[in-house]
């Protein structure tokens, strides 16, 4: 027997072994998986095929070139996820905190290599303390060198970012321009500066946690999508939502069995929408009714509630729901609302998922936090977004179309295909009482006249048969058929072909 045998097994039970059972037991201590037992959870049994166990750092400095532990930092390779290729990296905390030195970024550009010529997805388990402060600028550049297939990547195959534990300076900036950032509850955080730096620059006394935790990221700034209550719902989750993914842009959507009826008839539907037209009701219960078995994964369900994104299936096929949620402001457009759901429907766009936008929105939302903040930009995004999306697009407006919002949410001007309206839909300029407060403003002390005026704009323009009669809605539905009406729509467009002009990019309102 080859004497390299045995030294091929002790080579890989010290690469197994990551920085040492002390570390693993430390790793432990704080609620978290290692990067190997992460990838167990992740990955179909069996399938974790492994890269570059054997590659070291090669730093000599500050002693370093004592400590060489095989892998350096991070675990990579592929494995499969219900069956379906994906590519793969898991930093190892105990290994140097799971620091990026240039090898370890290496491995890590090694996959996205090969996931872009395999056309593959990427998940990242991101468990890391940064650039590995011993290797200087040869770690910042292997920073660069993901960053830069990052963008490559983008639009070409899906790349998700796990949050496990520190992500902090530049860092942050691959999962920022991945698709889809999960998070884990109280053991992971994001921030370009930590609170110390804080406090030395601006005096601000300010936790991990309240800084960039999850809680944070998932409801204030929305820099990620959800968050989970430990490692094992976090990854767990991450083998649900990649089942809705395409594996790259050209291979379209998964196709599931489906036990769901197609043409099933919801007659509860009917009565979703309440006769007094101030009253919410919950989007959530027209997606759980029209989706194949009411399954919906939400994306940001805490951040900008108004605006609801996610994906469902309809047939096994998946699509991107876009929905306004009358139970938050009103289901006005606002910044934030705007931004989640532009860079959504771009994600759909790019990777060739159809998009459903159920649409009940009686406006942007007015005042001056608002327009200081941009939202002419920022509304534009998702202008932009729905206007340049070649996808099959299918729209259906509930109850309110009003104003720029009617326009901005999947209209047919904007070349939505199929553009349904329930008989309780209203699309108009605005809503009733603003709009007779203004063109009858000589008017404005006579309440008889106004109630009269109020009631004839209401006949007028409450009801979607004027957007009918034009052309802009292609049929008024009944709410029980919304399923069977999206089922027939989406077979009908499923060889849609639409190209935009040729252009290097365009140059969405960022
Ligand atoms: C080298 C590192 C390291 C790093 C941690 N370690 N971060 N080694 N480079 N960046 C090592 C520690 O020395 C320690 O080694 C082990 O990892 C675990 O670290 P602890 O500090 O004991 O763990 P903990 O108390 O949990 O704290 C975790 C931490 C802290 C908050 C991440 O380690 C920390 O603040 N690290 C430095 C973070 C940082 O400033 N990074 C550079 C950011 S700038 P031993 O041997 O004791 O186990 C950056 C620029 C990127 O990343 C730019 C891209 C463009």
């Amino acid at each position: 027997m080859s004497a390299n045998i045995p030294e091929l097994e002790r080579r890989r039970a010290a690469a197994m072994l990551g920085g040492g059972q002390a570390r693993i037991d430390a790793q432990h201590a704080k609620g978290k998986l290692t990067a190997r037992e992460r990838l167990d959870v992740l990955l179909d049994e069996g399938s974790f095929s492994e890269l570059d166990m054997f590659v070291e750092h090669n730093c000599t400095d500050f002693g370093m070139e004592e400590q060489r532990i095989p892998g350096d930092g991070v675990v990579t390779g592929s494995g499969t996820i219900h069956g379906r290729l994906v590519f793969v990296f898991s930093q190892d905390f105990t290994v140097f905190g799971g620091s990026l030195s240039e090898r370890h970024a290496q491995k890590i550009c090694k996959v996205m290599d090969m996931a872009l010529k395999m056309g593959a997805p990427v998940i990242g388990l991101n468990d890391s303390g940064g650039a590995r402060i011993q290797e200087g600028v040869a770690s910042l550049g292997g920073y660069a060198e993901v960053f830069q297939r990052n963008v490559l990547a983008s639009g070409v195959v899906p790349q998700i970012s796990l949050i496990m534990g520190p992500c902090a300076g530049g860092a942050v900036y691959s999962p920022a321009m991945t698709d889809f950032i999960f998070m884990v509850k109280d053991s992971s955080y994001m921030f370009v500066t930590g609170p110390e730096v804080v406090k030395t620059v601006t005096n601000e006394v300010v936790s991990q946690e309240d800084l960039g935790g999850a809680v944070v990221h998932t409801s204030k700034t929305g820099v990620a999508d959800n968050a989970f209550e430990n490692d094992i719902e976090a990854l767990q989750a991450t083998r649900e939502f990649f089942g809705f993914l395409p594996e790259n842009n050209r291979t379209g959507v998964p196709q599931l069995p489906c036990d769901d009826p197609w043409d099933r008839l919801e007659a509860s539907l009917d009565t979703l929408v309440p006769a007094n037209p101030n009253q919410p009701y919950d989007m959530h219960e027209l997606l759980a009714k029209v989706l194949d078995d009411g399954d919906f994964f939400e994306i940001q369900p805490t951040h900008a509630g108004n605006i609801l994104c996610g994906f469902g299936r309809v047939e096994g096929r998946t699509v991107g729901v876009v929905a306004n949620q009358p139970l938050v402001l009103a289901g006005c457009l606002d910044i934030n609302a705007s931004k989640k759901a532009a860079r959504f429907v771009r994600f759909c766009d790019a990777f060739e998922v159809p998009i459903l936008t159920f649409v009940d929105v009686p406006g942007f939302l007015p005042g001056t936090a608002q327009e200081m903040g941009g939202i002419i930009k920022h509304g534009a995004k998702l202008l932009f977004a729905y206007a340049e999306a070649t996808v099959p697009k299918i729209t259906l407006i509930t109850r309110k179309a009003y104003g720029g919002a009617y326009d901005v949410m999947a209209s047919k001007h904007l070349r939505g295909d199929l553009n349904f309206a329930w008989p309780t839909a209203e699309i108009a300029v605005m809503g009733a009482k603003g709009a007779v407060e203004i063109i009858f403003r000589a008017q404005k002390n006579d309440p008889a006249a106004i109630a009269e005026r109020t009631a004839e704009y209401e006949d007028r323009f409450a009801n979607p048969f004027i957007a009918a009669s034009m052309g802009f809605i292609d049929d008024v539905i009944m709410p029980r058929e919304t399923r069977k009406r999206i089922a027939q729509g989406l077979r009908m467009l499923r060889a849609k072909k639409l190209e935009n002009p040729w252009k290097k990019h365009d140059n969405i309102p960022l």
